[in-house]
């Protein structure tokens, strides 16, 4: 793991998705955090468009980087799993415009995460490494 931790803080590109990475998980955490407070609820949509304009950036960039290196049934695959959160995001926002409750925000949040965690910690996390491993040989 330390190995490459030094070869990710070596390539820009690497880092770059690494630090988007983290971002992605600071807009979840603020979703979670008004959860309770019922006066912040309105904010809900808005970081949610917020989030989706940033991970449309973060895709772009990582698909780029993907196509550069990496064979075609990965990439395919990667950029399909990147749609099914685009749409997630989507219906998640349209949920909280018909109803703006506690428990949808609760829920949409648990499932974000959720679904961010197997994205970034696994498919992201196996896919960098191949890179790593590509840009390194
Ligand atoms: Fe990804
Ligand atoms: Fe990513």
């Amino acid at each position: 793991m330390k190995q490459v931790d030094d070869h990710v803080k070596n390539d820009f590109d690497i880092k770059n998705l690494d630090e988007d990475h983290k971002e992605i998980f600071n807009y979840l955490e603020q979703l979670q955090a008004i959860v309770s407070e019922s006066k912040n609820h309105v904010y809900a949509v808005g970081i949610l468009e917020r989030l989706v304009t940033f991970f449309l950036a973060h895709v772009i960039k990582e698909e780029q980087q993907l196509q550069k290196y990496l064979p075609t049934g990965i990439v395919e695959a990667h950029i399909l799993l990147h749609q099914t959160e685009l749409d997630l995001l989507d219906e998640s926002i349209s949920t909280l415009k018909t109803k703006l409750t506690s428990h949808n925000i609760q829920i949409i949040t648990d499932q974000l995460i959720k679904e961010f965690n197997n994205h970034i910690y696994r498919y992201d996390r196996d896919i960098i490494q191949r890179l790593i491993k590509i840009k390194n040989s």
